[in-house]
């Protein structure tokens, strides 16, 4: 099959069935895929195959996550936002069959499992725990890498150190801890002279509200009276596009909802492939971005 360039998809919201617009990619073309799909059985995006249940998910993600290792470099990465469901009272165990299915039968590797924890849904004044468990304040965000090496860039995502590290930093780092009584068994040894990476590892739980509810896409979907999807914060796209990408490399969200990730990769002086079955997502998309980046492209 002939297949037609990347940059004829290039900064383009493209509307369609990712699983035949990927087909249309040529391989080893992409750098990062960062996307969120329909999570099971949760929300209504205006269109049919958008509802998937559970039991059926596999089977549905299999041929897009096929088609995704193909599109990917062989040193890019395919990052998953997703989380779960609950059926018949008990947590479906349908993410982590996915994250086995996506290692053991499509070859790709876990690189790490992040958590992204949303401040704003822990259990508050209405939560009696009815249901015998907590609220879930937290969704999954699954990184894997198609090949033994990578895109990671550490310091675009570095937080701020503690003020304990800073002192130790400075040589003020008080107690002697060369007895190392500390139960997680690090040892801050204030002889030693530390080196300043100009901020600490973020870790693996990126803490961010979701808190756009009157952001530019919010506006223009009420304008033309539709819904909106369920969006993530620009911020987390843009933890994943710093570290598992450099400036001018190109990043695919095949389920692009809002257009978010794409409009983080423009931001960040990277090109960026939009595509939603739902063609006015896909319009709204493209008028968020012009608003936001002053960008000039056109629908498909
Ligand atoms: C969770 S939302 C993505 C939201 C997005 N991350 C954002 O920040 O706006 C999932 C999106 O997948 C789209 N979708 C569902 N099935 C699809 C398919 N087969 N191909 C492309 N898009 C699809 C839906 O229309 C919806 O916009």
């Amino acid at each position: 099959m002939s297949k037609r360039k990347i940059d004829s998809f290039e900064n383009r919201f493209i509307v369609g069935d990712c699983e035949e617009i990927l087909k249309d990619l040529p391989s080893k073309s992409i750098d990062l895929v960062f996307t969120s799909p329909p999570y099971a059985n949760q929300r209504n995006y205006g269109t049919e195959e958008s509802s998937i249940s559970p039991d059926d998910y596999i089977k549905w993600f299999a041929p897009k996550a096929r088609q995704i290792k193909r599109v990917l470099k062989d040193n890019g990465s395919f990052v998953l936002n997703i989380s779960d469901k609950i059926v018949d009272g008990f947590q479906h165990l349908y993410v982590f069959e996915l994250v086995v299915f996506l290692c053991k039968k499509i070859g790709f590797h876990l690189v790490r499992d992040y958590i992204w924890y949303n401040p704003a849904t822990p259990p508050n004044v209405f939560s009696r725990g009815g249901y015998g468990r907590t609220k879930k304040s937290h969704e999954y965000c699954f990184w894997f890498s198609k090949t033994n090496e990578w895109t990671f860039n550490l310091d675009p995502i570095r937080k701020p150190y503690s003020k304990d590290m800073q002192k130790y930093l400075m040589g003020k780092g008080k107690g002697d801890r060369s007895q190392n009584t500390r139960p997680s068994t690090h040892n801050f040894n204030c002889e030693k002279v530390w080196t300043d990476n100009g901020g600490s590892d973020p870790g693996t739980v990126i803490e961010l509200g979701n808190t756009s509810s009157n952001d530019i896409f919010f506006k223009l979907c009420k304008e033309k009276g539709i819904t909106h999807p369920a969006r993530f914060p620009e911020k987390l796209a843009e933890f994943f596009i710093l570290s598992g990408t450099k400036e001018g490399d190109i990043v695919l969200d095949p389920f692009s909802g809002s257009g978010t990730t794409a409009v983080s990769a423009a931001r960040n002086g990277r090109r960026w492939i939009g595509i939603d079955l739902n063609p006015d997502y896909c319009e709204l998309a493209t008028a968020r971005m012009e608003i936001e980046l002053g960008g000039e492209k056109e629908n498909d």
